[in-house]
């Protein structure tokens, strides 16, 4: 959702959504992870979170396990987590950190160099004329570390540009010391849902007053239904109201988005007066990345296809150093709100789901509010050459 600029007139005649069986058929699924998923940067952690050398993440990009470590020289690395050998797992964790620099397999210990995946040894007590060593490294994933954000993408020619991720505005986050910020909370969830159904939803706010009773309250627009406060026709009629329902921004007295929109004293130093009263700025890299930013912190929320119908939803708050530190400010704040309002968002998706099976729906149709899922889907039908 972005409130920089509004496209609401790109819905002024009837759209169909995305084919229904788009959101559970397999083998489109399948068709999806090739076309998308394994041709787009995708997030998988922070460079904090790989701080120790030796240490490492693996992420699943549908059926593409990936290990991404921090090299002895401290530079980060990625490989397919696959043995050349007969194929096993090399690191079968979420997180750890490597015993020694090399990648040992754990089925019959072959040995890659942690650094740059070179075989540098077998466990046989000769090996066989012709077999080189060279031609068995592991396969290496293309890495790319923007403000701190680690990302992958399979695509060995893929080029980084941080307009191409994050379709939506980078520049607005400039201000938010992402980098330097300490990781406070993570949430992690699976949900019952196919990857672009929650997408979908959190690009659209027609479900904000229903759905989210206590996000349209922090946030009057929302409980209009819009994400723009030009989403709608007469928009100039209230040009200058100071009422946030007509002006964006929070309700009076609040500044961020926590249980009782409180900062707790712990504005971001360096945010400008304006980007403390937008009350929040996103940050959009398709297809899986959604970054809030709000007067005191960011919350990363990233999602990856476990199949056509799950999806995992990872979450991770953020805050200065100062902020992480200080003994008068309550994490629990900025954690329950959005793990409420995800949670309802969760479960509004969910229901969505499984109503797309009716046998005689062959896709819905959008309303003018749901540009943004407009541009969305135009995305994916463009990455599908549909
Ligand atoms: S599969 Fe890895 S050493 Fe055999
Ligand atoms: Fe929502």
């Amino acid at each position: 959702m972005n409130e920089h600029s509004t496209d609401y007139n790109a819905l002024k005649q009837s759209e169909p959504s995305l084919p229904a069986r788009w959101y559970f058929d397999e083998a489109h699924h399948q068709r999806e992870l090739k076309e998308i998923w394994h041709k787009s940067w995708v997030y998988v952690c922070r460079s904090h979170d790989l701080a120790e050398p030796l240490s490492f993440r693996t992420v699943e990009i549908g059926d593409q396990n990936i290990v991404v470590l921090r090299g002895e020289t401290g530079e980060v690395v990625a490989f397919h987590n696959a043995c050349r050998h007969r194929g096993s797992i090399l690191c079968p964790e979420r997180q750890g950190r490597l015993k020694s620099k090399l990648i040992v397999c754990p089925y019959h210990q072959w040995a890659y160099a942690a650094s740059d995946g070179r075989l540098v040894k077998t466990s046989s007590f000769a090996e066989p004329d012709g077999f080189e060593r060279d031609d068995y490294g592991l396969f290496p994933v293309t890495v790319a570390v923007w403000r701190g954000l680690i990302f992958v993408n399979l695509d060995a020619h893929a080029d980084w540009d941080a307009d191409l991720p994050f379709q939506r505005e980078p520049a607005h986050l400039n201000n938010f010391p992402i980098e330097h910020m300490v990781t406070v909370h993570t949430w992690r969830k699976v949900m019952a849902c196919n990857w672009k159904t929650f997408w979908e939803n959190f690009n659209e706010c027609l479900h904000c007053p229903n759905i989210h009773p206590e996000l349209s309250d922090l946030v009057p627009m929302y409980g209009r239904r819009i994400v723009n406060v030009k989403d709608v026709p007469d928009w100039a009629d209230h040009a200058g109201s100071e009422d946030p329902k007509y002006r964006g921004g929070l309700r009076k007295d609040s500044q961020t988005w926590s249980m009782d929109g409180s900062a707790q004293g712990h504005v971001i130093a360096s945010l400008t007066a304006d980007e403390v009263a937008r009350g929040q700025t996103y940050g959009v890299a398709m297809p899986g990345m959604f970054v809030g930013a709000y007067a005191d912190h960011m919350r990363i929320v990233r999602m990856l296809p476990l199949s056509a119908e799950q999806t995992e939803l990872v979450a991770e708050w953020l805050v200065p150093h100062e902020t992480a530190e200080a003994d008068n400010y309550d994490i629990s704040q900025i954690v329950d709100f959005a793990i409420m309002v995800m949670d309802q968002d969760l479960a509004a998706c969910e229901l969505n789901q499984r109503g797309l099976h009716a046998a005689p729906l062959q896709q819905g149709v959008l309303m003018p509010e749901e540009y943004h899922v407009k541009h969305f889907q135009d995305w994916v039908r463009a990455r599908l050459q549909e």
